[in-house]
């Protein structure tokens, strides 16, 4: 871990557009060893003992804002938790002021969700103009980036093929799938940066509606590559890793499907369909799931081939992790 440490400069994690492959396997390395954390009887370690993190959820979530109040508290930091419906926000109080109510009260990081894309981004600008210290961590916003669930999707895909040492160069040569409505997915955008920064052969199915020719300029030059197809065959050929994504009826502005039942029966992953694949293919979700739509139950439930549970437990880790490497390197003075 003092190695990833020691690369460490960023004071935001926003996107990962921009994330070396150094960056990500310091995630990588970090995650590993905190992940052991989670197993030990003492399910503690006071990495982060003083600092105080605020969870500012703006948008409905389950898993993530969980699973970053749990990692905040296993690496001993003070939580705040925000919600929206009971704050001065319903009495009009803008965003930015909110946030500066947190850094008032000695806020370190401030984990951040919303349903437009750049809020995070905006209040990173706002905190650094005012040279704060504090860190913003995008837990996901609108439709443009969900960095902390893409590293928990490659860590969970890394680890899949060495537990012992995740790391990006495994990704070298393998073929992952990522089938759903990736139009409006901020996870599959994110995705697509790291695992073809990392090195993967990254394939996007789905109708044209949901697939515009636009995401082909996602990865001009990365490691890896990146193809389009609006058919689902080619696109679990031989797959190593098939990410299914939920259809995200909130986002959607139009019709853009005839029906569920339709959608199911073309780009649906069941047991049937993964026979193009690698026999020892796994499948990642990244929740919550429509049952039914984009993946069948009993594939969801299959414990040889679903990873779903797996990336939910490694992103207590990652998130962990994330914390970690921006908490301790604020306390080296070694951020930018
Ligand atoms: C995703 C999200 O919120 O973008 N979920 C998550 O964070 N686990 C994907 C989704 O909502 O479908």
């Amino acid at each position: 871990m003092t190695t990833a440490t020691a690369i460490w400069t960023r004071r935001h994690i926003l996107s990962l557009m921009d994330f070396s492959v150094t960056e990500l396997d310091a995630v990588l390395q970090t995650t590993t060893s905190l992940r052991d954390v989670l197993f030990r009887r003492m399910k503690k370690v006071p990495a982060l003992q003083g600092q105080v993190v605020t969870n500012m959820f703006f948008e409905p979530s389950t898993r993530t804002r969980s699973s970053f109040e749990l990692a905040a508290k296993r690496l001993s930091a003070d939580v705040m938790n925000f919600a929206p419906g009971s704050s001065s926000l319903s009495k009009g109080e803008t965003i930015l002021d909110t946030a500066k109510t947190y850094l008032a009260m000695g806020a370190d990081i401030m984990v951040i969700r919303h349903q437009q894309s750049g809020v995070p981004q905006a209040i990173a600008a706002e905190m650094d103009r005012i040279n704060s210290g504090v860190s913003i961590l995008n837990a996901g916003d609108g439709l443009h980036a969900h960095p902390s669930q893409a590293l928990l999707d490659l860590f969970t895909i890394c680890r899949g093929l060495d537990p012992e040492n995740p790391r990006c160069e495994l990704l070298r040569g393998k073929k992952i799938a990522i089938v759903g409505d990736i139009m409006h997915s901020r996870v599959a955008r994110s995705n697509i940066w790291s695992l073809t920064t990392a090195g993967a052969d990254v394939h996007l199915a789905a109708p044209p509606t949901l697939l515009p020719e636009g995401f082909r300029e996602f990865a001009t030059d990365a490691a890896g590559s990146l193809k389009l197809h609006w058919d689902i065959e080619p696109a679990l050929k031989d797959a190593d890793f098939v990410m299914t994504l939920r259809l995200q009826h909130e986002r959607m502005t139009a019709h853009l499907l005839p029906s569920l039942r339709e959608y199911h029966q073309r780009f649906g992953i069941t047991g049937d369909r993964l026979k193009f694949c690698q026999p020892d293919v796994k499948v990642l979700h990244p929740g919550p799931v429509n049952r039914g739509v984009e993946l069948a139950s009993d594939v969801m439930d299959h414990p040889a081939l679903s990873l779903v549970s797996e990336q939910v437990t490694n992103g207590v880790a990652v998130r962990m992790a994330l914390l970690y490497l921006i908490g301790s390197s604020k306390a080296n003075g070694s951020l930018n």
